[in-house]
């Protein structure tokens, strides 16, 4: 037998391993980048193969963690894709009006940048106080971190831009305090925001959602994977409510194609027909 294709029976073992052992399912991650973080942990701790990983899954918890990092990959920024938010000024914001409360989801939200951004953008347009945000992602790390709205101040004049470029009102600087090296959000912002564990391969629906946020999360899964959290969605949108992907994502090669129709082709946002 190749030795590829030890690898790939390695793969199967593992994620397997992974599943009954723990709970967490990566079986439909897209295989080309899960392979590429599998090797990366193998590197990380001196193991010659992955299947040396078996008996640490099993018996390490430290491990077990380690691994669970590499294989969620949080990076993200404020205002990420500036035009995306210009996009939801202009197509849903005056959707939301309308209502006297609504709920917004963001599945996959890393270490909260995304949803502080969608925090200001409600404030500024006077409708942060009708909402309530649920923030999800299965990364008990980056939901610590999501909560305490505390990041390093190396990107900061990234996330201004963004801010700016993303069609800001005032400041960035007016949301958050300066620290050393560091920056906070301030606590307003968090008050309308829910932060919870879920898991998108595995845990069920998130009741009647207006509009949700899946950015940058997808691209990970195979097709396989991609239709179940679509169809989770699906079931978790009131209607005619918003979905939407980041910019290179898209839901046309999955099963639930024919249950959205297209508001923006650039910043992959659909509505539930
Ligand atoms: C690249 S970040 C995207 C963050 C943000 N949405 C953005 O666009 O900037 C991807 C996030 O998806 C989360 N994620 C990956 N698989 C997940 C799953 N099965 N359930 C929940 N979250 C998941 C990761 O933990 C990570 O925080």
């Amino acid at each position: 037998m190749k030795p590829i294709e030890i690898e790939e029976i390695e793969i199967d073992l593992i994620l397997d391993a992974m599943f009954k052992r723990h709970g967490y399912d990566f079986r439909d991650y897209a295989r080309a980048s899960l392979k590429r973080r599998l090797m990366h942990r193998v590197i990380s701790e001196n193991l010659s193969h992955i299947s040396e990983m078996f008996p640490k899954i099993m018996r390490d918890e430290a491990f077990f963690k380690r691994l669970l990092l590499d294989l969620s990959i949080t990076v993200t920024e404020m205002f990420r894709d500036a035009g995306f938010y210009q996009a939801f000024r202009e197509t849903i914001v005056p959707k939301l009006r309308v209502f006297p409360f609504f709920k917004i989801w963001h599945a996959g939200c890393a270490t909260g940048e995304e949803v502080y951004s969608m925090a200001i953008l409600l404030h500024e347009e006077g409708l942060l106080k009708k909402a309530q945000i649920y923030a999800t992602d299965f990364n008990s790390r980056a939901l610590e971190s999501a909560k305490e709205g505390l990041y390093a101040a190396d990107n900061l004049a990234l996330h201004e831009k963004n801010y700016s470029d993303a069609g800001g009102k005032t400041a960035l600087k007016d949301y958050y305090r300066a620290m050393y090296q560091s920056f906070k959000i301030h606590d307003f912002l968090k008050e309308k925001i829910t932060f919870a564990d879920h898991n998108l391969a595995t845990d069920g629906v998130f009741g009647e959602m207006h509009v949700i946020l899946c950015r940058n999360v997808m691209i990970y899964f195979n097709q396989k994977l991609q239709t179940r959290v679509l169809t989770l969605f699906l079931n978790s949108l009131d209607h005619r409510g918003y979905l939407c992907l980041g910019k290179k994502e898209s839901l046309f090669t999955t099963g639930v194609v024919d249950a959205f129709e297209r508001v923006s082709r650039e910043y992959s946002i659909y509505r539930k027909k």
